[in-house]
């Protein structure tokens, strides 16, 4: 691989059609798991609070309709043949349901992902109580019932809640190679405070009763650097005001993804997430020196892990976007398509976050936004927190769009209106956008900025970004913290 991957996209499509053959070392995939929820993206606010306004990720809900009937037969006509045979009968029993859509859109994929993997490689599927079993008995009929490795049990603490079921406090990882011939690193748990008292020097302390009778100390063989690792895994979830939270729904803690990615694969081995999210095990392969591949199908997704490599790895980080809208003409192919990853993708140029309005539905004329802090000359403990609205448009323009967002500006108190544009502006749009005047920036003396700005698609793609006070704290979006440096990643604990 020449270099490292990710993908804008349904991950079906894109092995398909981008991924070789046994191209890949380790494959790790967290799906939805058929909760019947919608995900939001919770973003913080600048004073640390959780925002009201939250984006729908995605959702996890599954039907049964025309697109799972086609997937069912594509699966039945193509798939090996004990598979077919566990789908039909799942079919015959489970019947046309949620679940039964679910296991096949799930059963499709997972064809594609075992193709994917080199006979050294392996696959870690994660999930919950809700699926496993039925994965567990698909995964067993792909990869074969003597390749499978672990059922891996995350076990994590949540506020208990008041039910009438023990609460449920893990997550379940099926483990599978692809052959016997996987590769493995053995990890190792702390021994007991017990043990280590035992252990000096890497060697372990006996007493033993001598021929005088008297008790001597004597050291054995080098021992094991602790307790080869079990199977059930103690690991906090990210917290919410960790650092590590990125506000993205069902991140993933990066210890869980340091275990796997050590575990099984080598520096410079290939590691792939076809549902990536905001790219926990992207940014852990990163760290430890392996190539990556990620997909995942919406544009929240791919900006959010953007960001946090370009804020985790800066420009030590380097990577191809494949399925993003290259010029005027692709973003317009993906407007029409789906105007809310056009708005997303479009807002993602300007490192804008997508804005839902507290009322659900109500169209306030705001589709990002854009925080910093900004500090008062005059108070110099004072932070003053600026925004900057924008609003995306991927069909006709008009001066009239301009008067609303010059009015939308005044009424959000904010102190930059930015008009993005698939269509080039008219002139009228120009001379309005002119009228508006320029923001001073109290900050510095003399520096203003043109109030209202209006970029095209195509201008933003090359670099004619948008003009705000490059203040060192842009508060839009949580950072992620920049990883230590690759000399060191190998020394980090899983
Ligand atoms: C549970 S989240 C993954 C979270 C991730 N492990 C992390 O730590 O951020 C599942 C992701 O799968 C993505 N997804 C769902 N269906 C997909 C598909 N068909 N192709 C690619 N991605 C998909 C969703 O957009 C979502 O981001």
């Amino acid at each position: 691989m020449d270099t490292n991957q990710l993908y804008y996209g349904d991950n079906l499509d894109i092995l398909r059609t981008h991924i070789p053959d046994e191209s890949v070392d380790l494959i790790y995939i967290d799906p939805p798991f058929n909760s019947n929820q919608a995900y939001n993206v919770i973003f913080s606010e600048a004073d640390g609070s959780s925002s009201q306004a939250q984006i729908q990720a995605f959702e996890d809900t599954w039907r049964w309709d025309e697109t799972t009937e086609e997937a069912y037969h594509e699966l039945v006509g193509t798939a090996p043949h004990l598979l077919v045979e566990t789908i039909k009968s799942f079919r015959g029993f489970l019947t046309e349901t949620n679940l039964m859509a679910y296991l096949v859109m799930m059963a499709l994929r997972l064809v594609e992902l075992h193709r994917a993997l080199k006979p050294t490689g392996s696959f870690y599927l994660h999930c919950d109580p809700t699926a496993s079993h039925y994965l567990r008995i698909i995964l067993d009929q792909i990869f074969g019932v003597e390749n499978f490795r672990n059922e891996i049990v995350w076990c994590y603490k949540r506020w208990p809640a008041k039910q009438t079921n023990f609460q449920k406090m893990h997550d379940i990882i099926l483990r599978y190679g692809k052959s016997e011939e996987v590769v493995w690193n053995q990890l190792y748990d702390d021994f007991t405070e017990q043990t280590k008292k035992r252990v000096k020097g890497g060697k372990k302390i006996e007493h033993y009763v001598g021929e005088s009778g008297k008790v001597l100390i004597r050291a054995t063989n080098k021992v094991s650097p602790g307790v080869a690792m079990c199977d059930y895994w103690n690991i906090p979830m990210i917290a919410g005001q960790a650092k590590e939270r990125l506000g993205y729904p069902t991140q993933k803690p990066e210890a869980l993804l340091k275990r796997i990615i050590k575990a099984s694969s080598n520096e410079g081995d290939v590691v792939l997430d076809g549902f990536c999210g905001c790219g926990t095990a992207i940014a852990v392969a990163q760290q430890f020196n392996r190539q990556w591949i990620g997909i995942d199908i919406t544009h929240l997704a791919i900006a959010l892990l953007k960001y946090r490599l370009a804020d985790a790895f800066g420009d030590d980080v380097k990577y191809e976007i494949i399925g993003e809208p290259k010029d005027a003409e692709s973003a317009k192919a993906l407007a029409i398509q789906d105007r809310y990853q056009f708005q997303w993708w479009a807002l993602s140029l300007i490192r804008a976050r997508p804005y839902q309005g507290k009322k659900k539905g109500a169209d306030e004329g705001v589709d990002g936004v854009i925080y910093y802090e900004d500090v008062d000359p005059d108070k110099p403990k004072k932070v003053l927190t600026r925004k900057i609205v924008v609003q995306v448009k991927s069909g006709k323009v008009s001066v009239k769009d301009i008067r609303e967002l010059k009015s939308v500006v005044d009424s959000q108190d904010a102190v930059i209106g930015v008009f993005i544009t698939l269509n080039p502006p008219t002139q009228p749009m120009v001379k309005e956008a002119a009228t508006a005047g320029r923001f001073q920036w109290l900050h510095v003396a003399h520096t203003t900025y043109p109030k209202i700005q209006i970029r095209t698609i195509n201008e933003l793609l090359s670099g004619n970004g948008i003009e705000y006070p490059q203040t060192p704290i842009d508060v839009t979006f949580r950072r992620a913290e920049r990883a230590a440096p690759q000399s060191q990643q190998l020394e980090i604990e899983a």
